[in-house]
C-alpha cells in the first residue's frame, strides 16, 4: 500500500513536539495541505491552525470527512490511550484513513507501567526488578519494600500527569509513600502500584518508528528534566535537550538494537498488539549496559525540538511507511550536526504560573522558513524557535495577518524552544542561549546548563 503522491494531513497536538514535527511536514513536497488541531501561535506559520481538542473524536471525525484528511498524526498519548487508532478503524467511514499512532492496546505500554513490565518481562527486555501491588496488598508490598536498597522506586501504575514515580531516600518515606499512593493519592492511576529496584545511571531517550514489522531508529537524545540548574528541584514536562548523546555510541546502540528494539518490537507482533506509531523508549545506561526505565507511545517533548530538526529525509514519507507497513524501504538520513534545545518556561512552573504575557523579540529571530528545509541541508548555526505553549492574538487562522504583526502571548507552562544545530554541542548550545537573550516575557525563566554534563563526559 501507498499513500498519494500528495497528502492532506491532520496532526494533533499543539506543543513544541507538534510543531517540530509540523515544520519537517511542511517541508515535504508530499504534504499537500497541513492541518494542526488545536496547534499554536508557532505551528500556524507551517499549515492552518483547527481550533479543536484532540480528545474529541467526534469532532475529528466531521473534520476529516469534511477535508478530505488521508493522513493523521498524532502528537500526544491522550488520544491514543483513548484508543483513537481504533476508533478510525472500527468506523466504516474512517476506516481508509491511516492513523500513525499505536492502538488502544499498543498505547497500553505507557498508559499502565504493570502492563509494561510484564512485556518487558516476557520478551525478557532488560529492566529493574519489580512487583505490583493494591491497595489489598499493602502488607505484601511493605514486606517487599524490605528486601530492597534505597533509594526506593514507586510508581502509580497508570496516566498522572508525569507525577506518578516517586522516589524516596529511606524505607519509612517509602512505606508512608506506598500506603498513601495505594489510599488514592494519584486517584484511579495510583490504585496498583509498581515497586522497583533503582537503576543508577544516566538516562538518555530513544525513538523508534515502526510499521508492526520494520522499524528505523531515529537520532538519539537526552532530556533535562528538573527545573534547575545541576538537575535540582521538581520534576518538569522538560527543560531542553541535546541530540546526538555522546555516550549513545555504535556499541551502545547495538547492545540497545539487539536487546531491546527488536525483542520489543517482535513482542508486539507476538502479542497481536497492533503498534504503527512511535516507541518512545527511556533507558538508563548503567554501566554501558542498556536497562528500559518507562516506555512511551509517543515522540518525546522536548526530544522532538532536537529530533526532528536532525532528520533530513522526508518526514511525510516516514508517516507513510509507518501507516503503510513499508518502513523497510524508507532511507533515514540524519544530519551529523548537534542540536540543542533550550525551554523558556513561565515564571513559578512546574507550580503556579501566570500566563497571557506578551512574547518580545521573536521577529528578530531568522528562523529559517519551513519550506527552505527541503532546499537542503540544516546548517551549523541555524537556530528554530519552537513555539509550545503560545497564543496569537489575531486568530492563528487568519491568512491575512503575518507572524511579524501579531502578538504573541505565554499560553503555558512551557512556552518557547529554542533548537540550535551546530558542528560541535558547544556551538549548538552558545547559539540557542545567544538567541534567547533576544527574547522576553514577563518572568521568562530558562536553565543555563542544558548539554553541560554531556561536554565534560
Ligand atoms: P517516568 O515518569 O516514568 O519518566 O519516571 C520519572 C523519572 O524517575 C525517570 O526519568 C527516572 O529519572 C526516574 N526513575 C524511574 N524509574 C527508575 C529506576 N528504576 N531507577 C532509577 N530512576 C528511575
Ligand atoms: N521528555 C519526556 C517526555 O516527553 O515524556
Amino acid at each position: 500500500m501507498k499513500l498519494p503522491k500528495t497528502i492532506t494531513i491532520l496532526l494533533l497536538g499543539g506543543g513544541g513536539r507538534e510543531h517540530a514535527i509540523a515544520r519537517s511536514l511542511a517541508a515535504s513536497p508530499r504534504t499537500a495541505r497541513l492541518y494542526i488541531a488545536p496547534g499554536n501561535a508557532g505551528t500556524s506559520s507551517c499549515g492552518t491552525n483547527v481550533d479543536m481538542e484532540a480528545g474529541n473524536f467526534g469532532a475529528i471525525k466531521q473534520f476529516v470527512l469534511n477535508h478530505g484528511v488521508g493522513l493523521v498524526v498524532v502528537g500526544p498519548e491522550e488520544p491514543l490511550t483513548k484508543g483513537i487508532v481504533d476508533f478510525f478503524e472500527s468506523d466504516p467511514e474512517l476506516k481508509f484513513v491511516p492513523v500513525a499512532g499505536p492502538s488502544e492496546a499498543g498505547a497500553r505500554l505507557e498508559g499502565s507501567k504493570d502492563f509494561a513490565k510484564a512485556f518487558m518481562s516476557r520478551h525478557h527486555i532488560p529492566t529493574a526488578a519489580y512487583r505490583t501491588f493494591t491497595k489489598s496488598e499493602i502488607a505484601e508490598g511493605a514486606a517487599f519494600l524490605e528486601t530492597l536498597k534505597p533509594p526506593y522506586v514507586l510508581k502509580a501504575d497508570g496516566l498522572a500527569a508525569g507525577k506518578g514515580v516517586v522516589i524516596c531516600d529511606t524505607l519509612e518515606e517509602a512505606h508512608t509513600e506506598l500506603t498513601e499512593m495505594l489510599s488514592g493519592k494519584f486517584g484511579a492511576a495510583g490504585s496498583r502500584v509498581v515497586i522497583e529496584e533503582y537503576l543508577h545511571g544516566i538516562e538518555c531517550s530513544v525513538f523508534v518508528a515502526t510499521d508492526g514489522e520494520h522499524y528505523k531508529i531515529l537520532p538519539v537524545a537526552k532530556d533535562y528534566k528538573r527545573i534547575g540548574d545541576g538537575d535540582t528541584g521538581p520534576n518538569t514536562g522538560g527543560m531542553g535537550a541535546v541530540s546526538p548523546v555522546p555516550f549513545a555510541n555504535d556499541e551502545f546502540m547495538s547492545k540497545v538494537e539487539e536487546r531491546i528494539v527488536k525483542p520489543t518490537v517482535e513482542g508486539l507482533a507476538a502479542d497481536r498488539i497492533a503498534y504503527k506509531g512511535f516507541i518512545f523508549i527511556g533507558l538508563m545506561n548503567v554501566g554501558g549496559e542498556p536497562f528500559v526505565i518507562e516506555y512511551n507511545v509517543r515522540m518525546g517533548d522536548p526530544e522532538s525540538e532536537v529530533v526532528f530538526p536532525r532528520i533530513t529525509s522526508d518526514v511525510a514519507a516516514l508517516f507513510e511507511g509507518i501507516v503503510c507497513g513499508t518502513l523497510d524501504a524508507y532511507e533515514l538520513t540524519v544530519s551529523p550536526l548537534w542540536a540543542v534545545t533550550v525551554m523558556c518556561v513561565s515564571g513559578g512552573y512546574p507550580g503556579d504560573y501566570r500566563k497571557g504575557f506578551p512574547i518580545a523579540g521573536l521577529e528578530s529571530v531568522a528562523t529559517p522558513a519551513p519550506k527552505s528545509a527541503s532546499k537542503g541541508a540544516p546548517k551549523s548555526g541555524d537556530t528554530v524557535v519552537f513555539h509550545a505553549g503560545t497564543v496569537a492574538t489575531a486568530t492563528a487562522n487568519d491568512v491575512k495577518t503575518t507572524a511579524g504583526s501579531r502578538d504573541i502571548l505565554t499560553a503555558g507552562g512551557r512556552v518557547l524552544s529554542v533548537t540550535s544545530l551546530g558542528t560541535t554541542m558547544e556551538k549548538a548550545r552558545a547559539a540557542s542561549y545567544a538567541t534567547i537573550d533576544d527574547l522576553s516575557f514577563e518572568g521568562m525563566t530558562f536553565r543555563l546548563d542544558i548539554g553541560k554534563d554531556l561536554e565534560e563526559s
